[in-house]
């Protein structure tokens, strides 16, 4: 179980208000997340449709947080460029999504950006396996990708322990993220699981208090 001073927090984007996003942005940074997680959505790899560069590009400059990029895209490669000029500081990417997964992860490092791969909730854990000496993070997902405020797929807390003790045995530094469902309830679970990253949309944005949101998260 990782130490409680390196959960952090990365509450998702696409709970908020969208008619006011640069504003809760600025909160969401003031109320103490610790990284903001961006959710990229074609509507082809997954069935909805969020944003793209262009938003990412903007908030850029409403916040100093680091821009975790979640993309839901198939290709993903012809967008990886945009994303990195945009401000990611982390893109990461669902193995299905292209041909290529070790290809892709040396396109984000060639950047210059973290890059991360992620796995829904029917992908073995074997599909990062033998690329773990490219990824920087691993999500496992605990609904499966599209819309928040879905209900946390428990099956998934297994995952995350092979996941603990894959990236354990490596002896690399690699973050260890869930991302579905995370509530101050589920949120024990997975860091007792060994995740070290928590996204949550619906249990922070969804709250009229921020900074007691991801205080109840952090505390589990
Ligand atoms: C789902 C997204 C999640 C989503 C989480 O496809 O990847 O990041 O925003 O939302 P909650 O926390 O509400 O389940
Ligand atoms: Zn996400």
């Amino acid at each position: 179980m990782p130490p409680a001073s390196r959960i952090r927090i990365a509450p998702s984007l696409l709970a908020a208000d969208f008619a006011r996003l640069g504003e809760e942005v600025r909160a969401i940074e003031a109320a103490g997340a610790d990284w903001l997680h961006l959710d990229i959505m074609d509507g082809h790899f997954v069935p909805n449709i969020s944003f793209g560069p262009g938003l990412v590009k903007a908030l850029r400059k409403q916040s100093a947080l680091p821009f975790d990029v979640h993309l839901m895209i198939a290709p993903a490669d012809p967008y990886l460029a945009a994303f990195a000029e945009a401000g990611a500081d982390l893109i990461s990417l669902h193995p299905e999504a292209g041909p290529h997964l070790h290809r892709s992860l040396q396109t984000i490092r060639a950047l210059g950006k973290k890059a991360g791969v992620v796995l829904n909730p029917a992908t073995p854990v074997a599909a990062v396996e033998t690329v773990l000496d490219l990824c920087d993070l691993v999500l496992v997902m605990s609904v499966n990708p599209g819309f928040g405020g879905q209900s946390f797929i428990r099956s998934q807390l297994a995952k995350i322990a092979a996941l603990r003790a894959m990236i354990d045995a490596s002896g690399r530094e690699i973050a260890l993220q869930v991302d579905g469902g995370v509530t101050a309830e589920t949120a024990r679970d997975c860091i007792e699981a060994g995740a070290d990253v928590l996204v949550a949309g619906t249990a922070v944005f969804g709250k009229p208090d921020y900074a007691a949101a991801i205080r109840a998260i952090r505390g589990a």
